[in-house]
């Protein structure tokens, strides 16, 4: 660690973090104290390519002048509204641009976290459903291994089963189903679905909630024709439906939304819409699902928060948008996207390397130990490859035993041909010396 940890312990709580990765001595903590563009920057004077983006979160990179310019003019000018009772241009302006880019929806509510968009939507839902008469529709119908936040409700909602547990009881209502990924047979997951949609907590579910791709889960898309056919099934029993794109959204996967074309209500985003210069997140709805609420003049929505419609926050989505169109990022992430799921899916050929799964520059590569009986790598092999990544000059997050990898949409040829190199010598080194330990 830095200065503060060599004289006084170390005193910051970080989420999903054991307390001993932050001892004096590890070796492993890579000191992270700058970045800039697609590259951090160590206290040793190490230069990482940040190969999973913070946490997915940068789309245009570290740094970038127009951004910090739209948030520092934002700041100058409005420094703070109440997005209760007062309009600001800052969040219209980005409300309109975000429903411009999806004619699927029609309003907007903003937030400052991932979880805080899911949870809007979710509630958002339920108000609905008590406006057209369905007070019973409170329930929410999400998939084993999801990841929708760390607030109450969405941690109740999410499918990690050991956070879970340390935070009972749970938020009521939850009904979950086995995702169509990960060995799990698609066809009996719809028929989970169907069961409890039909069964007799059907009438009590207000929403459906899934990632298009389930990022925390090990980076798998879900199967296109499996989430028509849930998404009919939730029509068909007048249950909403909610794309959770907070990691998928805004590019990431070579268009604007991963959900693109499928029949939803609502859809949340987060993660690259503030891009790492600001907590931002939204949740879009259809107009057609909130008019029971909007149609009405006295309607409103009973959530909120203090820092909704931060305008610099929006002052920096707006930005973000306006560079991902004028320097077609879009398309530039589907085209390099292609390229570096082409180049992940052939370092499968590398024994510490199992499956790789992902769509554009969004990527799992499951980290794997061919000696083991059930082939799974262990801590100390996972750290020898992160470590050994590092030195290499590639900074990679995993996400249980899968490295999970979204670098900036604005990767230059360049970058990626490095990041890329350092992947396969490190991946080739680590299978040989497990090769070497496994004869010894
Ligand atoms: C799909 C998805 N939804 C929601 C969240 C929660 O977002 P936040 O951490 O900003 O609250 C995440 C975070 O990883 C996510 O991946």
């Amino acid at each position: 660690m830095t200065d503060q940890s060599s004289d006084r312990e170390y005193r910051v709580l970080h989420g999903w973090t054991p307390m001993s990765d932050f001892a004096a001595d590890n070796a492993l903590d890579p000191d992270i104290d700058g970045a800039c563009g697609s590259f951090l920057t160590t206290g040793h004077g190490l230069t990482l390519a940040d190969a999973s983006g913070g946490l997915w979160t940068v789309p245009l990179g570290h740094g970038r002048e127009d951004v910090i310019e739209a948030m520092t003019a934002a700041l100058r000018d409005l420094t703070y509204l109440s997005s209760i009772g007062l309009k600001s241009r800052y969040a219209d302006r980005l409300a309109a641009r975000l429903l411009g880019l999806d004619p699927r929806m029609g309003r907007v509510q903003f937030h400052t976290t991932g979880s805080a968009a899911v949870e809007g939507a979710i509630l958002v839902l339920r108000q609905v459903h008590k406006a057209i008469g369905q007070p019973q529709r409170t329930g929410v119908v999400a998939l084993d291994m999801a990841y929708h936040g760390g607030s109450y409700l969405c941690i109740s909602v999410s499918g990690f089963s050991e956070d879970r547990e340390q935070v009972t009881p749970l938020a009521p209502g939850v009904h979950r189903i086995k995702p169509p990924v990960a060995g799990h047979d698609p066809a009996a997951s719809l028929a989970e679905l169907r069961d409890i949609l039909n069964g007799r907590h059907g009438a009590t579910i207000s929403s459906f909630v899934f990632e298009p791709i389930m990022g925390t889960a090990g980076v798998h898309p879900l199967p296109r024709d499996w989430l028509e056919e849930a998404i009919a099934l939730c029509r068909a029993a007048g249950v909403a439906v909610i794309a959770d794109e907070v990691a998928t959204g805004l590019g990431r996967t070579g268009a604007w939304f991963a959900s693109t074309g499928l029949d939803i209500d609502a859809m949340t985003l987060g993660k690259g819409l503030g891009g790492g210069y600001a907590p931002l997140s939204a949740t879009l709805f259809s107009e057609q699902i909130v008019a029971p609420i909007t149609g009405d003049a006295d309607g409103e929505v009973k959530t909120g928060s203090t820092m909704d419609g931060y305008p610099a926050a929006c002052a920096a989505g707006l930005a973000i948008i306006d560079a991902i169109e004028r320097e077609g990022l879009i398309a530039r992430a589907a085209e390099i996207g292609a390229r570096f799921q082409a180049a992940l899916r052939e370092m499968e050929a590398f024994p510490v390397v199992g499956a790789v799964r992902g769509k554009g520059l969004f990527a799992g590569v499951d980290l794997v130990d061919p000696n083991a009986p059930d082939g799974t790598i262990g801590d100390e092999w996972r750290e020898k490859i992160l470590f050994r990544l590092a030195t290499s000059g590639v900074f990679a997050a995993p996400t249980g035993d899968t490295l999970a990898l979204a670098p900036p949409l604005t990767l230059s040829d360049e970058e990626l041909a490095g990041m890329l190199d350092a992947m396969r010598s490190t991946f080739d080194v680590v299978s040989r010396r497990m090769a070497r330990a496994q004869a010894s």
